[in-house]
Order: C-alpha cells, then sequence, then structure tokens
C-alpha cells in the first residue's frame, strides 16, 4: 500500500507495480493466490520506501547506492530506490519543481545544489525538527549558514566542491614547464606550445585547454571564476548591487572568448563537465577546469592519464589571485514525503562522517564534515584536500543568497549573456550592458 501511494509517474516500476495490484484484485477468486498475496501485502504494508532524486555525474549514482545499501543494511523494513536525474543543473531543478509543484510524495530525500536553498526552501522540512542540531557544528559553519532560511536547516551538507585547474605533469614536463601556470596569460601561452607540439606528434586531437562552456549553470561557475580572478566582482555583490557591468569583468570574459577555437575546441561552448573530462580523460588535452570528482576517474585503473596529472588553483588575473566557485550539495527532505522520520534519518547518514570519508576516498568528493580533512586515509586517497585546504574554504560564493528566490533566472541571464560573447555574437562590455538592465528587471531594481 505505501509502495502504491508513493508512485506518481511513469517510471518501469511504477508500472510493475502497479501491474502487481492490478493481479492482486483479479486474483480475488483464486483462494490459494488470494492467501499468498495477504502474506505479501502484510510485508508491503510494513516496508518503507524511501526515494532518492540525484546526480549522476561521474560514480555518483553508484556511489550513492553504495550509501544507500548500507542504511538498508541497518534498517530492515526499509527499501531505498535511488532515482537518477538530469546532469545539468536547470534540468534537475526542472524535474523536482515539477513534484513540488505537484505536492507529490514520490521523492523523499533529494540532493540540492548549494544555490537552492534560497530558491527551493519552502518545499523541505527544518532538519533541526529531526536531529541536525546534533551533527550542525561538524560541517563547515559557512555551509550550514548558507542551507538555513529563517532559521530553518533546509539541507544538510553533504559535499563541497570548488573549482580547479587539472593538468597534465607529464607535458609540463616534456615542454620544459616547471610548475602550472599562475596568471590566464600564462595558461593561454602554456596550452598553445602544448597543443602545437602534440599536433605536431601526430595527435589531431589534441587541444590546450576544456572548460565548461555551454549555456547552462557550469558556465557561470566558470564565468565567475575569470570574473573574480580579475577583480571584476560576483555579478550581484551580497548588498544586492547589480556589479556585472565593468571593465574588470568585460575584459576577462573577452580574454575567455579568444580561447574559442584556439586553444580551446570550438565544441567548448556545448561542454558541460562530463564533456571536458571525457576529452581530457582520453588524454587529449593538457589543462581542464573541473571540479574535484574528475580527480579520482582520472586517476582510476583504467584512465589513460593515471599519474600523469595533478590540480592546482584556477590561474590569477589582474587581481593577482585565482578564484574558484563554491558548489557542492546538500541533501534536503521533502515536506511531501509520507515519512518525513525516516528520510531525515536517511539523509542525516548519508552525510555523516563515515559516509563522507567512503565518498572521499572513492569518488574524491570533498567533505562538508572539517574533521575530515585531517583523517589521514582521506588525504592519502586525495592529497590535494590538504594542499589546497585554502581553495575550498576561500572559494567564490555565487549571488544565491542575495538574489532569492530569483537566483535561477539570474543566472540564466548571466551564462546566456557570457554565451553570447563566448559564441562571437557581441563584446562582453555590449553584452554586459544589456544584462545590467535584464538584472535590474528581474530583481525589480
Ligand atoms: C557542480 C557544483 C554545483 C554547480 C554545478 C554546475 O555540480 O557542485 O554547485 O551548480 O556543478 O554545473
Amino acid at each position: 500500500m505505501l509502495v502504491l501511494a508513493a508512485c506518481g509517474g511513469g517510471d518501469d516500476e511504477t508500472t510493475e507495480e502497479a501491474t502487481d495490484s492490478g493481479d492482486t484484485t483479479a486474483d480475488t477468486t483464486e483462494e490459494t493466490t488470494d492467501t499468498a498475496d495477504t502474506t505479501t501485502d502484510e510485508a508491503m504494508d510494513e516496508e518503507i520506501v524511501l526515494r532518492i532524486f540525484g546526480g549522476n555525474v561521474g560514480q555518483e549514482k553508484e556511489l550513492t547506492q553504495a550509501v544507500a545499501d548500507r542504511f538498508m543494511a541497518e534498517n530492515p523494513g526499509i527499501r531505498i530506490e535511488v532515482v537518477e536525474t538530469p546532469d545539468f543543473v536547470e534540468d534537475r531543478l526542472g524535474t523536482y519543481l515539477q513534484l513540488f509543484e505537484a505536492q507529490s510524495p514520490e521523492g523523499d530525500v533529494f540532493q540540492i545544489d548549494v544555490i537552492w536553498p534560497g530558491d527551493l526552501a519552502e518545499h523541505f522540512v527544518d532538519l533541526y525538527e529531526y536531529g541536525a542540531r546534533d551533527v550542525a557544528g561538524d560541517h563547515f559553519d559557512a555551509i550550514i549558514e548558507n542551507n538555513t532560511v529563517d532559521g530553518k536547516l533546509i539541507g544538510i551538507p553533504w559535499f563541497t566542491d570548488a573549482g580547479l585547474l587539472y593538468y597534465r605533469t607529464d607535458l609540463l614536463e616534456k615542454y620544459g614547464y616547471d610548475g602550472p601556470p599562475a596568471t590566464w596569460d600564462e595558461l593561454e601561452e602554456m596550452a598553445m606550445t602544448i597543443q602545437d607540439g602534440e599536433r605536431a606528434e601526430g595527435n589531431q586531437d589534441f587541444w590546450g585547454y576544456v572548460w565548461q562552456g555551454n549555456a547552462y549553470e557550469g558556465l557561470t561557475c566558470d564565468a565567475l571564476e575569470w570574473i573574480a580572478s580579475n577583480d571584476g566582482g560576483s555579478i550581484v555583490e551580497p548588498d544586492g548591487t547589480i556589479s556585472i557591468n565593468n571593465p574588470e569583468a568585460a575584459a576577462i570574459v573577452d580574454q575567455a572568448a579568444g580561447w574559442v577555437g584556439t586553444i580551446s575546441p570550438e565544441g567548448v561552448t556545448a561542454f558541460g563537465e562530463e564533456d571536458a573530462r571525457n576529452m581530457w580523460q582520453a588524454g587529449n588535452a593538457a589543462f581542464m577546469r573541473n571540479w574535484p570528482y574528475a580527480y579520482s576517474l582520472g586517476n582510476a585503473d583504467d584512465s589513460v592519464i593515471a599519474g600523469l596529472f595533478d590540480v592546482s588553483p584556477l590561474p590569477a588575473g589582474d587581481s593577482g589571485a585565482g578564484a574558484a566557485t563554491l558548489g557542492g550539495w546538500q541533501l534536503a527532505v521533502s515536506k511531501y514525503s509520507e515519512h518525513p522520520e525516516e528520510a531525515a534519518k536517511l539523509a542525516l547518514f548519508m552525510a555523516s562522517y563515515d559516509e563522507q570519508k567512503y565518498r572521499a576516498i572513492q569518488g574524491s568528493l570533498n567533505p562538508t564534515i572539517k574533521a575530515l580533512y585531517e583523517d589521514p586515509e582521506v588525504l592519502e586517497a586525495a592529497p590535494f584536500f590538504g594542499s589546497l585546504y585554502d581553495v575550498f574554504i576561500n572559494a567564490v560564493a555565487r549571488p544565491s543568497t542575495a538574489t532569492a528566490p530569483q537566483y535561477s533566472d539570474v543566472s540564466a541571464a548571466f551564462f546566456n549573456s557570457v554565451h553570447s560573447v563566448l559564441t562571437g555574437e557581441q563584446d562582453a562590455s555590449t553584452a554586459f550592458e544589456v544584462l545590467e538592465l535584464d538584472l535590474q528587471d528581474i530583481l525589480d531594481k
């Protein structure tokens, strides 16, 4: 009964379950079958089904399934289904919003982006009412603060993210470079030299630099890094000032547009994280901008670049320092869940020390629990958690708090504007003049 009540949409599982119940009704005349079905029904009555709506970028789905299996082993009577959702943040948000608008109980635990608490708070329970008070202090304060809306903890931090520069140690050495580039200008020069050299040796598919250039949230992250590293602000400042229309921001976005078709493939303007990683992991790029998850995959047994790369902070522009965008994901419990108690228990289990440790070691997903950055096994699997600790704690936030509940619209206006510069439709100062007006409209200023 519980299973059926939780079903709302057209996946295979639902169809199967619906058919099963149909069978039961049709079987009423057959005594033997009837008895058997009653037993099953009783078993099902006791079983609680929890659905986790989560991501599938890199190894995410396998890792989530593994934690679900451990929880089920400890909690007989609860069955967990891991529901895969689209990779791109705005598509995933669309899937969630459909369920929330229908107040559907179909999802219990939702993996939510660090930029969503302000926009989505109304759909989630306050985890402080379900035991989170005891563990909140173990997590990075800034993330707890980010996830707190009107005093309610609407998501328990699960993993944090920051943009990194991946570079090929073997190729840097081959072309006589001592270390990764400190500035964007150096990156351009190194990427071009290595690209020319590798192509001359016969690899026509080789590119200098791959990153996220599609018109989506990932581009907001990459472009914010360029702009912040060039003293161009953070689109909308924490006090609500719309700052994007400034010469430093425009200059660096024009510079990035110059990478398209030179050190980066033309197709980079359609790249998401996984497109960049695929090219990089096939050994066809000298540099890549990506999140930490690409580290463990790049070093996996089947990776041709295993042991041949490292990560560093992203290069600096005129500010003299590189900037990393703050990313990361939280676990939230839907208000429309029929089992908020169990769902919250699951979310807290998934975000616990042991489970974050497992994900850090298996998937190089950055913990949000401070103590894990001193755990020797974690540091052995992902040494950069220690060496780049400052990058993680100083990451630049997107203006999601300052613009909530309009952040999604603000970001879409921004990434579309940047995208039009990358594809050569207009220069950045023209694009940002218009963008400023659009943001005034969206934010009603
Ligand atoms: C990563 C980040 C997330 C960001 C997304 C953009 O998943 O953790 O915060 O929004 O990338 O593609």
